[in-house]
């Protein structure tokens, strides 16, 4: 009998460790990713498959949750399969075996699969966009995506040491976090939206008005659920029932290496905790690099002070 996911972890659990983050055309990712970036380079999609690309903690889970659930008609059943990595392979991850990669996974699936990544736009590989296939990108404001992921660094067991918040800070500015830097990341997704037929939404929105989201990404998938399965979904996906579901709160994934205790994977769920982190000084120098670091590429993030 082959392993359940969950039993690979758990049987790889003691052999994960912190891994360094090694530079792949400028973009650093934790070293068992760019050790494997040729065969990672080298995926060719299909056509049908449906790439999900986020920075790290702006959404993914919540996204490709969504997605699921509107490709099975909000039958909460059928998306109660299996955890979250294994309905939606994560493209990049490559971890010691017996864990199955993200490759190895997509090629026991067939298409169409949602695929997810936290690759730059330039480091996805080039089949998706030869192929045509269609993209959803998620962003998140910066300073909330910045806070999630400081408490995911510090449970995360694979990746570094975040270190004090002061100098989280600073290595989230200058880039220098697993999946590189994220102004780099929402600009590069954003100045290719158009020409790639990527749909580019943001965190914000799917916490103002999920159904107006979830109708979205139906129309761009050219899907069609009644009034009642959106409807449906949205209470599916809401924070709490999401935390609650062991299928979507990565509960499948062991203390040794998602150690929860330190920070629930769903940790809050919520637009503004950036305020009860940075302090006046540490706005003011964040505020005033962000307009330098995005003022060549408008993206109409909301004005959050
Ligand atoms: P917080 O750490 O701010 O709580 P990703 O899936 O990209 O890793 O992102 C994780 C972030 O999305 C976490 O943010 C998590 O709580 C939040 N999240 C996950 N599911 C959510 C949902 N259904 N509604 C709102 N936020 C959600």
């Amino acid at each position: 009998k082959e392993m359940t996911y969950k039993e690979a972890i758990e049987k790889a659990g003691n052999s994960l460790t912190r891994f360094p983050l090694i530079p792949i055309r400028g973009v650093p990712l934790m070293s068992i990713i760019a050790n494997n970036f040729d065969s990672i380079w080298a995926f060719n999609p299909d056509p049908s498959d449906l790439l999900i690309a986020t920075y790290p903690k702006a959404g993914t889970t919540w996204t490709q949750e969504i997605i699921d659930l509107l490709i099975n008609n909000g039958d909460a059943e059928a998306c109660r399969r299996a955890p979250t990595p294994v309905r939606s392979p994560f493209l990049e991850i490559h971890s010691p075996p017996p864990i199955p990669s993200g490759l190895d996974l997509l090629k026991k699936m067939d298409p169409p699969r949602i695929i997810k990544t936290h690759l730059p736009f330039q480091l996805v590989p080039q089949g998706f966009w030869e192929n045509k296939c269609k993209a959803i990108y998620v962003a998140r404001n910066a300073k909330d995506n910045m806070v999630s992921y400081y408490h995911f660094d510090r449970m995360n067991k694979t990746q570094p040491e975040p270190g004090p918040w002061d100098g989280y800070v600073h290595k989230f500015m200058q880039g220098q976090l697993g999946w590189g830097s994220w102004y780099d990341h929402v600009k590069g997704y954003w100045v290719e939206r158009e020409k790639r037929n990527i749909l580019y939404l943001f965190y914000e929105d799917m916490k103002e008005n999920p159904a107006r989201v979830v109708r979205t990404i139906m129309q761009y998938l050219d899907l069609s659920v009644s009034d009642e399965v959106i409807d449906r979904i949205v209470e599916l996906t809401s924070f709490k029932n999401m935390k609650d579901n062991p299928m979507a709160n990565y509960s499948c994934v062991p203390p040794e290496v998602f150690d929860m205790s330190i920070s629930p994977f769903m940790r809050k769920g919520e637009v503004g905790d950036w305020k009860n982190y940075f302090t006046p000084e540490q706005l003011k120098m964040f505020d005033e690099d962000y307009e330098k670091q995005m003022k060549d590429v408008h993206i109409p993030f909301r004005s959050l002070i």
